[in-house]
């Protein structure tokens, strides 16, 4: 792999190192008058650096970089997700023209499939152009990739258009950091070499908590983690 290629890499009990001039940036859940979830605010954008690394254990003092902490805290970073392609670990919800696979062991709670009626009534629908709209909108903005539409017809499944990217995740309204969002397809490859299913949207723990490592299994929430 060369530092032009973009990728991830997992250092063993350590931080994630990204190569290839990967843009990084911080956006915030954006919530309506209900505190439902229905933006994405984009707060911050870095400067672009050829090789970082970014935290995976939550302790660093110069967040979103690794600073080192993982060695003296002694972060058992151990991946236990599992590896097979996600749509062997989804449940299928079926609609007119389109399906909705939900794999939900992925989730990051960022909450946009919620409003509405919620994705898995809307698909049922999803022959209403109005309806359509809004549940494709709803399934793009999963950061984790849990949900993913499909075309019955193609049997491909409809994404949004990712340029290879970064987005540390905020959660002003429940008070908390998230996930590295890791976008466009940007190869993961684990500490022991193994390369993940790329996939056009995944989010990375970086709370150091999660219990389905490397993703996010949405533990951020529950102890609160701040990247500060
Ligand atoms: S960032 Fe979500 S579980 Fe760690």
């Amino acid at each position: 792999m060369t530092e032009t290629e973009q990728s991830i890499t997992i250092v063993k009990n350590g931080p994630y190192i990204v190569r290839g001039s990967v843009p990084l940036s911080v956006q915030s859940i954006g919530v309506n008058d209900e505190g439902e979830a229905v933006k994405w605010v984009e707060s911050r954008q870095y400067p672009l650096q050829g090789v970082y690394s970014l935290c995976r254990c939550g302790r660093s003092k110069k967040h979103p970089f690794c600073d080192g902490s993982h060695a003296q805290s002694g972060f058992d970073g151990t991946e236990t997700a599992e590896r097979q392609p996600i749509v062997e670990l989804s449940k299928t919800y079926d609609g007119p023209d389109i399906y909705m696979t939900d794999a939900k062991c992925f989730c990051a709670l960022a909450r946009f499939c919620d409003p509405h009626g919620g994705v898995w009534n809307q698909v049922k629908m999803s022959d209403d152009p109005e309806i359509r709209e809004v549940f494709l909108q709803e399934v793009w903005d999963c950061p984790a990739g849990r949900l993913v539409a499909w075309d019955k017809q193609t049997g491909r499944p409809i994404e949004p258009h990712f340029k290879p990217s970064i987005v540390l995740i905020e959660d002003p309204k429940m008070k908390c950091s998230g996930p590295i969002w890791v976008r466009g397809g940007i190869p993961v490859i684990g500490a022991d070499g193994f390369v993940y299913e790329i996939r056009n949207r995944v989010t990375l723990c970086r709370c150091g908590a999660s219990s389905n490592k490397p993703f996010c299994d949405a533990k951020h929430l529950t102890i609160r983690f701040k990247a500060t």
